[in-house]
């Protein structure tokens, strides 16, 4: 590999698995692109207009070759995957060997070394493409697990740049990472970066561990120190900064009387039920949907929810189709919830109320708005901003929120009713309590759960990563 010449470029350069936008190419050949709804978009898309930025990601379909382009002053560089990388390195590596083994193993993860070295390809040409991309003493932000040895191609390549590390999923214990084959190499990767940035305080924790478990190197509290031939050569920091959404722009969304509407058309078209409740997830297995539904068929089943009265809306996003884990996981949701309507049904009335799409942000908060409880039962989340949403959109300071402690939204959420999601009695017990909870009580808990969503949105979270960051002194490098 060899260094480009970084005369000109830009400043702040994001480097992630997905661009902000989806791009689709017509019959034609001639490209066009929508908005992709991710979190991560709208966390960036105020740094982004702030300081003119370069964001380096995939266009979402294979084979897709595109030259950069702008959109809204961000300029735009698609990195090209071939339907093969597509399946080993995306599909593969990332969501069959990285996912399952980092969210405690829920789902078996399944090495393979082909896979591997695709992921390894993959990220080889990310860092490039950043790296000819970056002005001299740039700030590189890359993010996620899809692209972990990033940090180490691109500090080859550019000694000059500032490089940073989000890892937006959870950082596993020692003894579940100790598993994985190139375990030593992905530490590696890591290091490469200046800061790695956890959500919680644990996944910093869990990252040092593994440093000093894989690597000679010394640690101290959250400093990494890396030597060379036995001086100090550069320090590495791994801090937690729990991300956020905006929070501000989506209380408004909920305000407006567009939506409000919608909420009570939602209630009305359900059939006006007495307890509405909600769930809103990718379908993934990581997310607990399976323990929640069965705890809600208990509830009916037992008689501690009326199936007449009671309606349960489970938004769940189609999400990595080709991945076998998916697909059955997609079955078992779908025979669970055909079972409690066909048992707990009525004609005009499913206890059970199942959407297998994506829906825009503007009926996403009317649903919120409608239900009185938002179930929230991770069994391993790294965030989950479904849950921060839910506060955000509660300014009539009403309705209640069941949240996994397994998530890392728990460590912030203490107006929440917390939950086992393991635990189904347990889980059973909090739905009925958040479904009957006193109107006052809820009012304390969303003032309590709302102080902290709006006190700390998406911006907050940026802007304190970026500052700790550009903290870090520049190096004089080759370049
Ligand atoms: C999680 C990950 C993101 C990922 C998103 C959607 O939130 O942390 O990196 O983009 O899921 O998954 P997908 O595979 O569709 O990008």
């Amino acid at each position: 590999m060899s260094a480009p010449a970084p005369n000109r470029g830009y400043d702040l350069v994001v480097v992630a698995n997905r661009l902000p936008v989806d791009v689709s190419v017509d019959d034609d050949g001639t490209p066009s692109w929508t908005r992709s709804p991710g979190g991560l978009v709208t966390a960036l898309a105020p740094v982004m207009a702030r300081s003119a930025g370069a964001w380096v990601g995939w266009g979402g379909a294979p084979g897709l070759e595109l030259e950069p382009f702008e959109v809204d002053g961000t300029q735009l560089v698609p990195v090209t995957l071939s339907q093969d990388e597509v399946a080993a390195y995306y599909e593969g590596f990332s969501n069959d060997t990285l996912w399952p083994l980092y969210h405690d193993v829920i789902a078996p993860p399944t090495f393979h070394r082909q896979w591997w070295d695709a992921y390894q390809r993959v990220n080889r040409r990310f860092a490039q493409a950043a790296a000819a991309q970056a002005a001299r003493g740039a700030t590189v932000w890359v993010h996620d697990y899809q692209l972990q040895l990033v940090p180490r191609y691109l500090r080859d390549l550019r000694p000059d740049v500032r490089i940073g590390y989000f890892h937006h999923i959870p950082f596993p214990p020692l003894e579940i990472f100790a598993q994985l084959p190139w375990r030593r190499q992905v530490v590696d990767g890591l290091l490469g970066a200046d800061l790695v940035g956890f959500q919680r305080n644990g996944d910093a924790a869990n990252f040092v561990r593994v440093v000093r478990r894989f690597t000679d190197l010394t640690t101290r509290g959250q400093v990494i120190t890396l030597t060379r031939h036995g001086k100090v050569e550069r320090h590495v920091r791994a801090a937690p900064f729990p991300i956020s959404i905006d929070s501000q722009a989506f209380d408004q969304l909920a305000r407006t009387p567009e939506v409000q509407k919608r909420a009570e058309e939602i209630r009305h078209e359900l059939g006006s039920p007495e307890v509405l409740l909600l769930g809103v997830d990718r379908l993934d297995y990581t997310k607990g949907i399976r323990h929640r539904i069965k705890a809600y068929g208990e509830l009916l089943e037992d008689g501690r929810l009326s199936p007449q009265h009671t309606t349960l809306v489970q938004v769940a996003s189609p999400s990595r189709e080709n991945v076998g884990a998916y697909q059955q996981l997609r079955d078992d949701v779908e025979l669970l919830v055909g079972r409690i309507n066909g048992d707990h049904g009525q004609v005009g009335h499913a206890p059970v109320q199942y959407l297998h799409q994506s829906f825009p942000m503007e009926e996403m908060a009317a649903l919120y708005l409608a239900a009185d409880v938002m179930l929230v039962t991770a069994l391993r989340d790294g965030m989950n901003l479904v849950a921060k949403e839910y506060v955000a959109a509660r300014s009539d300071e009403r309705g209640a929120l069941v949240l996994s402690e397994f998530t890392g939204a728990a460590d912030e959420l203490s107006g929440a009713v917390l939950v086992n999601p393991h635990d189904i009695d347990g889980m059973k017990n909090a739905i009925t309590y958040a479904a009957h909870m006193e109107a006052r009580e809820a009012r304390t808990r969303m003032r309590r759960l709302r102080r902290r969503v709006l006190g700390h949105d998406v911006n907050a979270w940026s802007t304190e990563f970026l500052a700790v960051l550009t903290a870090v002194p520049l190096r004089e490098g080759h370049v």
